[in-house]
This record gives C-alpha cells, sequence and structure tokens, in this order.
C-alpha cells in the first residue's frame, strides 16, 4: 500500500486532508511538526511527503532539508501545502527540492490530482533506473563472456543494435523490445561452460569440443531461469541456434516452430559472425553477408524475417 507522511499543526486541517487521502486508499502516518514528522519518516519510509511550512519545533524548511540529506530521502517526492504566498518562500521550496506547492486553501480535487502525478512520476523514474541498472549488470555479465573469447569483440553490442533495429521494423511491442535487449546480450552466456581453449581455439572444434559448444543455449537458459526480470529472455538464449531448415540445434526445430525470438537472433547472431574475423574464416563485407542472407532465407533462416532484415539493415 502507497504510505504518505501528512505533516500539518492545525488538526482540524490534517483531519480534513487524511479523510479525503485515505478514501482515495492511502496509508497515512500524520505528524503536527517537522520533528516528529522526522522520526516517522525514519521509521515508516513513506512514499511521498505533505508538509505545511510553519509549523513548532521545526517548520517545512527544516523538515525538507533534512529529509533531503537522508539516502532513503533523496528522492521521495515532497509537496509543501501552505498559506505563505511569498516569492521567497516558494524560491527556497525549489531550492530545497520541493516537487510541488499548493496553496492553502486546497479543494479536495486539487489535492489528490497533485498527490497522484507525483507518484505516477516516481514510479516511472524508478522502473527506468532499475532497467537502466539491470541492463549495465548484464552487459557487464555479457563481457566477461567476450573477454574470454577474443572472436567476438563487440559482438554483443552489435547483435543488440542489429536485433533492436529488426524487431522494431518488425513492428514488434515496445515491450518485447525491452526483453529482446536483455536476451540479445546475453545470448551467449551460456559459454561459461565452454573452455577458453576450446573459445580460442584457432583450427576445427574435435567432435568433444563441438560437443561443449552445442550445450551453450541450454547452459545460458538454465542460468536466467533463476531471474525474475531475465527469464522472458530465456527464448532468446535457447533457441537462437535453430535453423528455418530444422537442421539447428539444440532441438533441431523447424520453421515456426522456433520462437520467433529464437528466429530473429539466428539471423542476426549470424550476419554479424560472418561479418566479423573468426578463428575458422575471414569476414565478408556487409554486401556479401547480405547476400548470403538473403541466399540462405527459407533454409536457414524465416524468410519473411530475413527480407525486413535485408531491406532494413544499417551499418
Ligand atoms: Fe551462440
Amino acid at each position: 500500500m502507497t504510505k504518505i507522511l501528512l505533516v500539518e499543526d492545525d488538526a482540524l486541517l490534517m483531519e480534513l486532508m487524511a479523510n479525503i487521502l485515505e478514501e482515495e486508499g492511502y496509508e497515512l502516518s500524520c505528524a503536527p511538526n517537522g520533528k516528529v514528522a522526522l522520526d516517522l519518516f525514519v521509521a515508516s519510509r513513506p512514499d511521498l511527503v505533505i508538509s505545511d511550512i510553519m509549523m513548532p519545533e521545526m517548520d517545512g524548511f527544516e523538515l525538507l532539508r533534512s529529509i533531503r540529506m537522508m539516502p532513503a530521502g533523496i528522492t521521495v517526492p515532497f509537496l509543501f501545502l501552505s498559506a505563505r504566498t511569498e516569492r521567497s518562500d516558494v524560491t527556497l521550496a525549489r531550492k530545497l527540492g520541493v516537487d510541488d506547492y499548493l496553496f492553502k486553501p486546497f479543494d479536495a480535487p486539487e489535492l489528490v490530482e497533485a498527490v497522484r502525478a507525483r507518484l505516477d512520476r516516481r514510479r516511472t523514474l524508478e522502473i527506468f533506473d532499475t532497467r537502466a541498472a539491470h541492463l549495465q549488470t548484464v552487459t557487464m555479465l555479457a563481457n566477461v563472456i567476450e573477454t574470454r573469447d577474443p572472436y567476438t569483440a563487440g559482438h554483443v553490442e552489435r547483435v543488440r543494435r542489429l536485433a533492436l533495429n529488426l524487431a522494431f521494423a518488425l513492428d514488434w511491442a515496445p515491450s518485447d523490445l525491452a526483453i529482446l535487449e536483455f536476451g540479445a546480450i546475453l545470448h551467449d552466456i551460456g559459454k561459461i561452460i565452454v573452455p577458453s581453449g576450446v573459445l580460442k581455439k584457432t583450427g576445427p572444434l574435435d567432435e568433444e569440443e563441438w560437443k561443449l559448444m552445442r550445450q551453450h543455449p541450454q547452459a545460458g537458459a538454465k542460468m536466467l531461469e533463476g531471474v525474475d526480470h531475465l527469464r522472458p529472455a530465456i527464448p532468446y538464449v535457447l533457441y537462437h541456434h535453430e535453423l528455418w531448415n530444422g537442421n539447428g540445434y539444440p532441438f533441431g526445430l523447424k520453421g515456426e516452430q522456433t520462437p520467433r525470438e529464437g528466429r530473429l537472433l539466428a539471423i542476426v547472431d549470424a550476419f554479424d559472425a560472418m561479418t566479423t574475423n573468426r578463428p575458422y574464416h575471414f569476414c565478408i563485407s556487409a554486401e556479401e553477408g547480405l547476400a548470403e542472407i538473403e541466399k540462405n532465407k527459407g533454409i536457414y533462416f524465416d524468410p519473411d524475417m530475413a527480407d525486413m532484415f535485408i531491406r532494413t539493415y544499417k551499418p
């Protein structure tokens, strides 16, 4: 439940505001001055603070200043509700990092709307921040694999970009694109089970080594199973070596039996592999790479996706 800390020395006004907000489904804690509010803030970790300015013991400015100095209080939405309309008060409030400044007397819809807007904004920012942090962590993880495999330098980043372009061109939903980024970055994470001697080998792999190499999609999928926000990216990891004609691995799925995530990644992964130096072949140009995709559409690659990739490829 969303918690709001209400700070107001006028008991009647406090009760009025509490009633309005409780009716909206918020959980309230109330304080008659800044000092009590500060203790309550530490104890109850509210999601938003609404405070009067003129109060005994500790005024609203001092309260805001103290809250903004605490790590838990840096980003918490803070609203002033005050009868003071002097420009200097508003300026000081802004300087201290207030999120909104409402004037008394207030009306109920105005208060409710201000609270809702601030909470929505905070939630959006939180999701964005968390996502950025996850992407960075995951990229770091993928880079660890890359450094063990010297022939794939930059591969993860290029695959991410190419996959994103293709999915965008195919009109995939924005929420799917968000998962795709994780999938594209992590597609080869299972290579952690392949010894670096095998990854760095310049000659052809023997049967044992290939067997190990071909286990990387399943090994990667298993790693992601235990992480809630990465689990939706498993199809990218698990199916990126399946081929349209059924000759891929690990399952030998044919055509649309392979989830679309795998079919999409197979194209961009193969294209990037062809156009970069690898131990077992020299790279070809982007034009030649696109010609290879064209030649193999309907054989290795989903023909519709391959067409779209060729049409919309950006270097
Ligand atoms: Fe792979």
